[in-house]
C-alpha cells in the first residue's frame, strides 16, 4: 500500500483525490486543501507559495511517498520550485494545450484558467510549444473558482462565457483549473454539439501510476 498525498486549494482536488482513491483501491489517498487561503488564482505568486508550501509539507511530514498537486495554478507557477524543496516525487496539473489543439479541427481552442494560471510562464510555453497555430481564447473565469468553492454557481454567468468563446469558434474547452470539474457537466450541456470539453484527470491518474512504478 502506498500514501499518496493528493493537494489543492480547495475543493478542485477533492473531484481528482476522489477520482485516484477509485483508480488506485488498495493505495490511502491523504487529501490535503487550504480552505484559509482558497482562491489562488487572484493571488500573487509569492501568496501562493507562502500559503501552499507548509501544506504539501505537512503530506511529507505524515509519510505521503508521492504527492499529487491537483492545482493548476500551483503546478505553472511553483512546481520546479516545489520539486526541488520537497524531498517525494510530484505529480502536477496542468491545462491539456497540446491535447487540444492537436484535435482541434476549428483552429480554435479556449482555455478555461485562473489568472495566475494564464499569467504564468509554464502556460505562455505551452501555448507556443503546442498551439502556435491555433488560437487560444481565454475566458473570464477569475469568479469561478470562488463560485464553486462557496457553492453558488450561476449559470447564467458561465454561459455567457462560454457561448463567447463558441461565436469565436472554439471547438476545444479545456478545464485548466480543478474546481471547475464539479460543473463539467454543466459546461458539457453548454457547449454540446458545438465543442468538446477536456480535463486531466485521466492522464494525472496514468502519469501518477507511473511514477509509482519507477519510484517506489
Ligand atoms: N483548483 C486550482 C487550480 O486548478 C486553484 C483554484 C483557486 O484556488 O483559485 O488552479
Amino acid at each position: 500500500m502506498t500514501k499518496i498525498g493528493v493537494f489543492d486549494s480547495g475543493v478542485g482536488g477533492e473531484f481528482v483525490a476522489a477520482a485516484i482513491a477509485k483508480a488506485l483501491p488498495e493505495d490511502e489517498i491523504v487529501y490535503r486543501e487550504d480552505r484559509k487561503n482558497v482562491p489562488y488564482g487572484n493571488k500573487t505568486i509569492a501568496e501562493i507559495y507562502a500559503a501552499c508550501r507548509p501544506v504539501i509539507q505537512s503530506l511529507v511530514d505524515d509519510g505521503c511517498q508521492v504527492i499529487v498537486i491537483a492545482c493548476n495554478t500551483v503546478t505553472t507557477n511553483l512546481i520546479d520550485k516545489l520539486r526541488d524543496e520537497i524531498t517525494v516525487p510530484l505529480v502536477g496539473m496542468e491545462p491539456m494545450v497540446k491535447p487540444a489543439a492537436a484535435v482541434s479541427k476549428s483552429g480554435v481552442i479556449a482555455v478555461c484558467a485562473t489568472p495566475r494560471t494564464l499569467s504564468s510562464l509554464r502556460y505562455k510555453q505551452l501555448k507556443q510549444q503546442y498551439a502556435a497555430h491555433t488560437t487560444v481564447i481565454e475566458p473570464d473565469c477569475s469568479d469561478w473558482a470562488s463560485m464553486i468553492e462557496n457553492n453558488e454557481v450561476d449559470r447564467s454567468v458561465i454561459k455567457q462565457r462560454l457561448d463567447e468563446t463558441l461565436q469565436k469558434g472554439a471547438d476545444q474547452i479545456v478545464l485548466g483549473c480543478t474546481h471547475y470539474h464539479w460543473i463539467e457537466e454543466l459546461i458539457v450541456s453548454i457547449v454540446a454539439g458545438k465543442a468538446s470539453v477536456m480535463q486531466p484527470t485521466d492522464p494525472v491518474i496514468k502519469q501518477l501510476k507511473r511514477v509509482l512504478e519507477q519510484q517506489l
